[in-house]
């Protein structure tokens, strides 16, 4: 080839390939707005919320997020938007054992959120998250303790280093409670001794496994 067959080469092939990155961008802009129904303001104030209640400290939302409590993503599409709004006002009242703590969401907050989260069903997330991991080893553990990593502990508390930051780390939680009678208390209602906890209460639990729970906790010294 001369060097007039390379020129040619080269003025033809930038040539196609700027056609091709136009059509492709028309391409995806026609398809922008059927991936993700268009932000209103109340979607946005929904998102605010979810930050102010820190929702995200035990739900994902598209991936992303603690382990503790499930996947947000696509939950309008899971159940209906009039149990969603009883759950989010008080949890307890639809299911009196439930993990998930009465935040104080107001009627109008719960009708943010939850235009929040239809606008998250409605995106177009690919299949993202292909299968959420909720109860799964995802956020460490491996304590040895079957008690402590059947309840996902870990999901909240770290120990030595391993587990996640909505609670304290309790590596050496021994020696600031060292009182068996502290961690019953504790367990069944956190609220009681710390006013506004965000654990959530494990009264439900079997004496057996509270206990096994207690002994653990007493040697994080
Ligand atoms: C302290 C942890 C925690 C926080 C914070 C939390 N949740 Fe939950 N949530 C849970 C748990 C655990 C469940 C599973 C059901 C249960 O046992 O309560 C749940 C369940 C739900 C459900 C019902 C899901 C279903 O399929 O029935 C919705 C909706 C929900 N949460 C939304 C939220 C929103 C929105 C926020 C923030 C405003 C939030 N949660 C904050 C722990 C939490
Ligand atoms: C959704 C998050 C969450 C989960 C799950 C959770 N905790 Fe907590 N935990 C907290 C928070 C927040 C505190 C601090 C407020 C309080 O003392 O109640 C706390 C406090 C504690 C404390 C006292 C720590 C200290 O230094 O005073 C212990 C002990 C504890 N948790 C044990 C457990 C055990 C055992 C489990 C599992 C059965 C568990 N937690 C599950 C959030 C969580």
């Amino acid at each position: 080839m001369g060097n007039k067959g390379v020129r040619n080469l080269f003025v033809f092939g930038s040539f196609l390939c700027f056609v091709v990155l136009v059509i492709l961008t028309v391409n995806t802009f026609s398809q922008l707005d059927s991936r993700a129904p268009k932000i209103t303001e109340e979607v946005d104030l929904g998102k605010q919320l979810w930050h102010k209640y820190d929702c995200i400290g035990c739900h994902t939302i598209f991936g992303n997020g603690s382990y503790f409590a499930p996947d947000m993503t696509k939950i309008t599409e899971k159940v209906p938007k009039s149990y969603l709004k009883k759950f989010l006002v008080n949890p307890r009242k639809v299911n009196p054992s439930a993990a998930m703590p009465v935040l104080g969401i107001t009627d109008d907050e719960a009708d943010k959120l939850i235009a929040f989260l239809e606008w998250t069903s409605k995106v177009d997330t690919n299949g993202w998250p292909p299968k959420p991991v909720l109860g799964s080893k995802a956020s460490g553990g491996g304590t040895g303790n079957v008690a402590y990593e059947k309840n996902n502990c870990s999901s909240c508390h770290i120990i030595d280093g391993v587990g996640g930051t909505s609670g304290p780390d309790i590596t050496h939680v021994a020696l600031r409670h060292p009182d068996p009678q502290w961690h019953r208390k504790h367990l069944d209602n956190p609220a009681s001794i710390t006013p506004d906890s965000a654990m959530p209460p494990y009264a439900q639990l079997s004496d057996d496994e509270k206990n096994q729970l207690i002994d653990f906790l007493l040697t994080l010294k």
